[in-house]
């Protein structure tokens, strides 16, 4: 079975207000997005790595150096669910069982070592999985800016990216839920139960203005 790369690039940042979509805002010195295209262009197990772009995405910067792996796609959806859809649909001589990482360019902090955990886990799984870290606060269902419920952080986890299944299974999934925000949403939508795999914080998602910083000194303090 083979392994590829899917990188879901088409959404506009909005939540970021950076007016151009935050893939190419500037971190540590390169666009963010090539932050997670090196990394995952640097597994072995990974064949091919997929970007998919909105189709009128004229700010695409090309990132030569990696050609032997990277490949893109221009056939971004509306939402990201679509995106991923679109592209698995794209993807050039990929069976049914062979595995697809879906990573969101947003998490600019994914190292090689995040990825290999990955793939040890759920490599044997029978559904597929993904990265998550346990909830550390206790978290408040707000009802009209007042605490409606407390909700019991036990059990909780944040899901990340990259999230692991088979191309067959995933298609079938995305085909009959389109409103998930990830793909794990969409495979439970299924009835299966994809595995947790403990990643830690460092891998996460440049969504607001301060998480450019934070990943930032991520980048620059690892080692
Ligand atoms: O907006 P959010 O941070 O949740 O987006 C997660 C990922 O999904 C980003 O990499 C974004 O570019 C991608 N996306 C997409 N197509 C959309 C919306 C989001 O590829 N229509």
């Amino acid at each position: 079975m083979a392994c590829y790369a899917l990188i879901p690039a088409a959404g506009g940042g909005s939540r970021m207000g950076a007016g151009r979509p935050k893939q190419y805002l500037p971190l540590a010195g390169r666009p963010l997005i090539r932050h997670a295209l090196v990394t995952l262009c640097s597994v072995p197990a990974i064949e091919r790595v997929y970007v998919v772009l909105a189709p009128d995405d004229e700010s695409w910067p090309g990132f030569d150096e990696l050609s032997a792996k990277l490949h893109v796609l221009r056939c971004g959806g509306a939402t990201r669910a679509e995106s991923v859809a679109n592209g698995l649909r794209a993807m050039a001589d990929v069976r049914d069982d062979d595995w697809v990482l879906v990573h969101d360019a947003a998490r600019a902090c994914l190292t090689v070592e995040h990825v290999e955990t990955l793939i040890r886990e759920v490599g044997a799984d029978p559904v597929g999985g993904l990265l998550a870290v346990p909830v550390a606060d206790t978290l408040k269902r707000e009802v009209d800016g007042r605490i409606g419920a407390t909700v019991a952080r036990d059990k909780l986890w944040q899901a990340q990216t990259p999230q692991m299944f088979r191309h067959g299974l995933l298609s079938q999934a995305l085909a009959a839920a389109r409103d998930v925000t990830d793909e794990a949403g969409a495979v439970e939508a299924l009835g299966l139960q994809p595995k947790l795999v403990a990643a830690d914080a460092t891998n996460l998602k440049v969504t607001y203005p301060l998480d450019l910083h934070l990943a930032e000194w991520i980048l620059a303090n690892r080692k």
